[in-house]
């Protein structure tokens, strides 16, 4: 039971404390028990609670559209923000915005949204067909309607047997969304992806060129292009989407966890003038909304949350290719578990790293999944007092251990130093006892 929080610490109901070394889920960025942005969601529900979207808007949200809009890029001058609860609201928003852009524009034969295997876009039915990862969709594939799932470059495990570091196959992987268009014979809307793929695979990141071909191919096919940022944007991986790191521009981005770092449920989806003017041009609304859509004390939350992100130069904080950065010093210390038998790699970027591990290391070979291993390992650091994010199916959906490891920026080289000690005695015991 978890009673308190405090910069990058957790307490639990028997006062013992937790580094929060994943951030939970790869939410919190700027730290727990932030006064300011508690007062600001108090102050905003003494003022004014709520009110319903279909009657108000109100200043917060759209002061906070606009300063989102320009944390965006320049790309999204002239674009608007429709905020919601979370993630799978915001893909499901995304999913049907793409849908309406095209019958505005006089597509009505474009329904489709593409993606990739080995992705997650959210729980609900449409964020889950749009997803990948096949332990969690499995039960529920006869609910939802199926679109095609291209393949997810992965360089550690690459399917194309390359010699050169992945350093062409992404084109490779790309030309399967040609191919995927092609053969959808018109009706393809958009394509989603995550541009470091999040939970599934664990912080891997695309290979040189292959997301500029990705976009390329969308702009050529009249495809919108739609960036899950979920999990890497609002500063996450050292920029502040982490599109920016390869110049890719979307149509539509999707944020939620690191959008109110988890002080209030939150998220948005970031349309280009390009969507919006479609829509305002043609029916006038967008036909899609849910009751709590910019809901004010989440909204002021999200606000207050970017102030401080920017005041505090978390994202700069959060460049793990610059040195001196908390970044590059987990990057450094996560490096030293390469070490390890157990462990076959160590990757990611600013502040969202996976650690995968092996039962042989020369052949790759995955630990059996009903063993658990990366559960095992998440165990162990929690009686070490360290929170980290244990999943499975990195080579094939159900088998393939890792952990994710994604502190708040506002942790410190020696809180890092320490958790990562954790970490390698964690995962020392967990293969003696194995
Ligand atoms: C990339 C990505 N998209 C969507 C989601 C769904 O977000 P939520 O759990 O807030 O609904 C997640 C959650 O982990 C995610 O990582």
């Amino acid at each position: 039971m978890a009673v308190r929080g405090e910069g990058v610490y957790v307490w639990d109901a028997d006062g013992n404390r937790y580094l929060d070394f994943s951030a939970s889920a790869v939410v919190n960025f700027i730290g727990h028990g932030v006064r300011e942005i508690s007062d600001a969601m108090a102050e905003q529900a003494r003022q004014l609670e709520f009110v319903h979207s279909s009657q108000f808007t109100t200043p917060v949200a759209e002061q906070f559209a606009r300063e989102l809009l320009e944390f965006a890029g320049e790309h999204f001058q002239g674009g608007a923000v429709f905020f919601t609860c979370g993630g799978s609201e915001s893909v499901e928003t995304a999913l049907k915005l793409a849908r309406q852009y095209q019958v505005e524009i006089g597509q009505p034969g474009r329904y489709q949204v593409l993606s990739r295997e080995q992705s997650y876009h959210g729980a609900t039915l449409g964020a889950l067909a749009a997803s990948g990862n096949r332990k969690r969709r499995e039960m529920y594939l006869p609910m939802v309607r199926e679109f095609a799932h291209i393949g997810m470059p992965f360089c550690y495990r690459c399917a194309f047997d390359c010699t050169d570091s992945c350093a062409t196959c992404g084109l490779q992987y790309a030309a399967e969304l040609e191919t995927a268009i092609e053969a959808a014979k018109g009706a393809v809307a958009g394509f989603m992806f995550e541009p470091m793929s999040g939970a599934t695979l664990g912080a891997v990141t695309p290979p040189p060129g292959y997301l500029n071909a990705i976009a390329e191919i969308c702009r050529r096919h009249d495809v919108l292009l739609i960036a899950d940022e979920v999990m890497t944007g609002m500063g996450r991986t050292g920029q502040n989407f982490a599109v920016d790191h390869w110049q890719v521009a979307p149509d539509i981005l999707v944020a939620a966890k690191g959008l109110s770092s988890g002080y209030a449920p939150l998220g948005a989806v970031i349309a280009t003038k390009k969507v919006i003017d479609a829509i305002a041009e043609g029916s006038g609304a967008l036909l899609h909304g849910f009751t709590y859509n910019a809901h004010p004390i989440s909204v002021a939350a999200g606000h207050a949350v970017l102030r401080r992100i920017q005041a505090q130069k978390l994202v700069q904080a959060a460049d793990s290719n610059k040195v001196g950065t908390v970044a590059s010093a987990l990057k450094s210390a996560l490096e030293t578990l390469r070490g390890l038998d157990a462990v076959g790699d160590v990757r990611g970027l600013g502040l969202l790293w996976a650690v995968e591990f092996v039962a042989d290391k020369r052949t790759k070979a995955p630990f059996a999944a009903r063993k658990n291993f990366a559960g095992l390992v998440g165990q162990a650091c929690l009686r070490r007092g360290v929170l980290v994010y244990p999943m499975q199916g990195s080579v094939d959906g159900i088998s393939g251990d890792h952990v994710l490891v994604a502190p708040p920026a506002v942790i410190t080289a020696e809180q890092i130093g320490w958790a990562v000690e954790q970490l390698r005695a964690a995962i020392e015991k967990t293969v003696k006892n194995f």
